[in-house]
């Protein structure tokens, strides 16, 4: 009897919800439309702005930074953990046509301003940094190349609103020689500290710019 009950019970669940599924068919993205759904959107989240720190926020990055980065972890290039662990499988067989129709569908989506900022501690050392870099150790200037609010160059990724674990990953990834596409940071992370690392990661997490 109970038994029952509890199939009943989820049969209400589930109807109303599969009902939403059929009336409305997920948005038809061409040739990229399988990849995307069966593979970057279940950790990048729908639209690239992933909700979850373990994964970057993708959507609004410049386009030609996308595809060095698709390329890089294809051939291998970036070679830390998570490069490893997560990307090089969906990269793997990406050809450079699906490379480019990828990195158009994520540079064009709307980038979210649902990101906390950092403490107001770090949030005005961080700005600092991005500002005025630190002269005594060499660092230039986060913004001369990303930026004046972090949003890209033709030249430097978009930063502005990417989650503050995934940039200290990032910047201890250059120091630490893992990536092996890169031609800038590894000389401007080189004489970041830990706590300077956080403190520009959090203000860049804070910037809600598009
Ligand atoms: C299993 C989870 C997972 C899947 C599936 C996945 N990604 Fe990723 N992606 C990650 C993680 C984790 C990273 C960070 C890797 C690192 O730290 O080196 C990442 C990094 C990236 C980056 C680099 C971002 C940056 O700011 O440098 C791009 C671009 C990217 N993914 C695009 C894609 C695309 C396109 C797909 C589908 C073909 C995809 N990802 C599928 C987890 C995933
Ligand atoms: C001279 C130009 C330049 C300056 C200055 C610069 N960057 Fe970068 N940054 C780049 C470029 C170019 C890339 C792409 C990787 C590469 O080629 O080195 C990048 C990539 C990054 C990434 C990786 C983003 C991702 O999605 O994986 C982070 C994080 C970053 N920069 C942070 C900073 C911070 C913090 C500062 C200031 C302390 C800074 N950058 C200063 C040019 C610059």
């Amino acid at each position: 009897m109970k038994t029952n009950i509890f199939v009943a019970l989820g049969v209400l669940l589930i109807l109303p919800i599969s009902c939403i599924a059929y009336s409305e068919p997920p948005p038809n993205f061409g040739p990229i439309q399988n990849l995307l759904y069966t593979e970057c959107l279940v950790c990048h989240s729908n639209d690239g702005n992933s909700e979850n720190p373990q994964f970057p926020r993708i959507a609004g990055q410049k386009e030609n930074y996308l595809v060095t980065e698709l390329k890089a972890f294809r051939d291998h290039k970036r070679r830390d953990a998570d490069a490893f662990g997560y990307m090089y499988g969906p990269a793997s067989s990406l050809s450079n046509n699906q490379i480019h129709l990828l990195a158009e569908y994520f540079s064009e989506q709307p980038t979210a301003t649902n990101v906390d900022p950092g403490s107001p501690a770090d949030m005005k050392a961080g700005k600092e940094i991005f500002e005025n870099g630190i002269p005594s150790e060499g660092v230039p200037p986060c913004f001369a190349c990303h930026g004046g609010d972090a949003q890209g160059t033709a030249m430097a990724p978009r930063l502005a609103g990417q989650w503050s674990t995934y940039i200290v990953k990032q910047l201890n990834a250059f120091k630490n020689g893992y990536r092996h596409e890169a031609t800038m940071m590894p000389a401007v992370a080189q004489h970041l500290t830990a706590a300077q690392e956080t403190d520009v990661a959090d203000y860049l997490q804070g910037l809600q710019k598009d």
